[in-house]
């Protein structure tokens, strides 16, 4: 035989801008974002209906911002948002209609504006038509700000399960636009901050701190507070990914999904019913429990989490959690190999030894869950 093995080394850049009415004051910062773009400026702009309800001059101000900055828009659509356009292909079909309607190629850009799952199910599209374009995502919603937005992956929902369609494509930019933020519930805009939390706790102890002696004023909606707890959060996730040697994940540890097996388990279970944020409370409590109870960390600990958890207005139970099969089983913990499976290889569920450090584990013992999962129930009995 004949064998040849090439390596093909790659660098990506992630580029990353926080500002502030990005088509209106902002515009100078929008303008950098493609300053050493190669090319002519060309693509497409696609906008989250709920975004353009909440921002009625939105439309009118994108499409004059991006002009002014030599864009030329082959199109803009408002298209519906929010975890329900991951459960099909309908958007990403749409959006793909999209791209080649206006005739876009691969040097093209799409601009997506919206919360996570949009920029999901949106990113997804642009990772896909013509093998990927330029994305240039502008996330409108905390979590996404937090974490999604400035991630790398993209993905929508497949056989009932969280994120089993999708791709890795690191987006051209992403411009974190903080007056998006002023639109959201009050409910909405504070839980997303859950993404910084669990960051804090498995990478930033000194964030973790922060984060606790300003969980009132958090919780109020303190601007400044919110836009620095939303920018370092962003600022960790996206150390990580460039520079803790696995950004596409192709090992099995991922710290920074530290609490998701469970809360990808519960969005599914309940539908949507329980979104991403609250299901992320619901699980960095159940493993910050559970690395408690299996001697990794101290009981200290975990009563900070939770009560950082519930700073936030978040719930750490849901009657998700005690439902059970036919058999008897409890369905949430179905979520474990699920996860395995979506990472592939071993097992590998991060635990918490102590604030800012996690452990992997590699196996999760049942009976110790179930009591676990006994203790959130008892403490939403008392709330
Ligand atoms: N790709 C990744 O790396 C990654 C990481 C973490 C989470 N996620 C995904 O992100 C999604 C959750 O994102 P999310 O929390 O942003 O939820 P979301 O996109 O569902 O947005 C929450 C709600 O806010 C609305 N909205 C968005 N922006 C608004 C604004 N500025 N004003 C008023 N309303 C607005 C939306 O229509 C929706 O109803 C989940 O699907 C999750 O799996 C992806
Ligand atoms: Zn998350």
């Amino acid at each position: 035989m004949s064998r040849y093995d090439f390596q093909i080394p790659l660098t990506f850049k992630h580029r990353i801008v926080f500002t502030r009415d990005v088509f209106g004051a902002g515009l100078q910062d929008l303008a950098e974002v493609f300053a050493d773009a190669a090319g002519e400026k060309r693509g497409l702009i696609l906008i989250e209906d709920a975004v353009v309800q909440a921002w009625p001059r939105l439309e009118s101000c994108a499409r004059v911002g991006m002009s002014s900055i030599g864009f030329e828009i082959a199109g803009l659509a408002v298209l519906p948002g929010g975890e329900r356009v991951k459960a099909d292909d309908a958007l990403v079909r749409e959006v793909w209609r999209l791209i080649d309607a206006a005739h876009l190629d691969r040097h093209s850009y799409v601009v997506a504006i919206g919360g996570g799952a949009f920029l999901d199910a949106a990113g997804f599209a642009a990772a896909t038509a013509h093998r990927g374009m330029r994305l240039v995502r502008v996330p409108t919603t905390t979590l996404a700000q937090c974490d999604s937005g400035v991630g790398v992956k993209c993905a929508i929902n497949g056989f009932g399960k969280k994120n089993w369609i999708g791709s890795f494509a690191v987006p051209f930019a992403v411009v974190n636009d903080f007056a998006f933020l002023q639109s959201l519930d009050p409910i909405t805009r504070r839980a997303g901050l859950i993404e910084a939390v669990k960051v804090a706790l498995v990478k930033d102890r000194e964030f973790f701190e922060w984060i606790e002696a300003r969980i009132a004023g958090l919780a109020a909606l303190e601007e400044p507070l919110l836009e620095a707890c939303v920018e370092r959060s962003a600022m960790l996730h996206a150390r990580h990914i460039a520079e803790g040697g696995d950004a596409f994940e192709s090992g099995s540890s991922r710290p920074l999904d530290f609490g998701h097996w469970a809360a990808h388990k519960l969005e599914s279970m309940t539908g949507g019913e329980l979104s991403h944020a609250p299901a992320v409370a619901i699980g960095l409590a159940l493993d910050v429990l559970y690395s408690v109870e299996v001697g990794l960390a101290s009981p200290v600990l975990a009563e900070r989490v939770l009560q950082s958890i519930s700073g936030l207005g978040l719930q750490t139970y849901h009657p998700a959690l005690d439902w059970r099969d036919e058999h008897g089983y409890r369905v949430v913990l179905g979520g474990l190999e699920e996860f395995r499976e979506h990472l592939g290889g071993r097992l590998t569920v991060l635990m918490l030894k102590d604030i800012g450090r996690g452990e992997d584990i590699y196996e999760l013992d049942i009976e110790t869950l179930d009591r676990c999962i006994g203790r959130l129930g008892v403490g939403a009995m008392k709330v």
